[in-house]
Order: structure tokens, then C-alpha cells, then sequence
């Protein structure tokens, strides 16, 4: 079953049904992944950094880059999406944004607001 995209044009002749449909189906999963990341981004960076000002989280600057960085980031890849489509490269670049996302920034970077926020109940 062959799927058609409006104004969708094969470059390639020598492309099966299948490579297209897989190519339009990636295309859409990426769009709903950075849609999903903007609309994450906005509300959640927003109630983590009022988190960190209600505690004084001390590294609250250096935080917000990072936030402001990965947003960038998300928008930087969305703007290529929209101007040159989806290719291997922006595939790639997309998981190890995420990757990076999760093992950096979340597995070490907001696990010291929670050891911040246990400290600051301690010492109440
Ligand atoms: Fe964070």
C-alpha cells in the first residue's frame, strides 16, 4: 500500500514504495519528537528554574544556559528539518541531542537541584 504526500516528488526512479513510505513516516516521527520537545521545554524548563529560585539553588545561571542551549538546539534542528527535510544527519544529530539530554543534563545536572532541595530540608 502506497501512501502519497501532497507535492511529494521521488527523486531517486530506482526507490520502492516501502523507501518512501519509510522516509514520510520518519519525517513525521521526527516533527512529533521536536514538537513534543518544544512544548516539554517551554513548561517544564520554566517550573524548574522557578524551583531552583524558590530553593537558591546556587547554580542557577549556569542551569538556564543549559536550558537555553538545549532549546536552541531543538529550534536549530527544526528550522534544518523545515529548510533541507530530514537526512541521515539530522536523524543522527536529533538522538544525540536527546541522548546527551538524558544522560548529562538529566541524570546529573537536575538530580543536584533534588540533593540541593533534601539539603535545604535538612538544615530547616
Ligand atoms: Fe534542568
Amino acid at each position: 500500500m502506497e501512501r502519497s504526500a501532497p507535492g511529494f516528488k521521488c527523486a531517486c526512479p530506482h526507490r520502492t514504495s516501502n523507501e518512501v513510505e519509510a522516509d514520510i513516516q520518519g519525517k513525521e516521527k521526527i516533527e512529533e519528537t521536536l514538537k513534543f520537545l518544544k512544548e516539554y521545554t517551554i513548561e517544564h524548563f520554566s517550573n524548574e528554574e522557578q524551583l531552583m529560585e524558590e530553593i537558591d539553588f546556587p547554580e542557577l545561571a549556569e542551569h538556564r544556559k543549559t536550558h537555553a542551549n538545549f532549546v536552541k538546539a531543538v529550534l536549530e534542528l527544526e528550522e534544518t528539518i523545515k529548510t533541507k527535510g530530514v537526512s541521515v544527519l539530522s536523524t543522527i544529530k536529533l538522538n544525540r541531542t536527546l541522548t546527551d539530554w538524558l544522560l548529562n543534563h538529566i541524570n546529573k545536572c537536575d538530580k543536584l537541584i533534588g540533593e540541593c532541595m533534601a539539603t535545604r530540608e535538612r538544615a530547616v
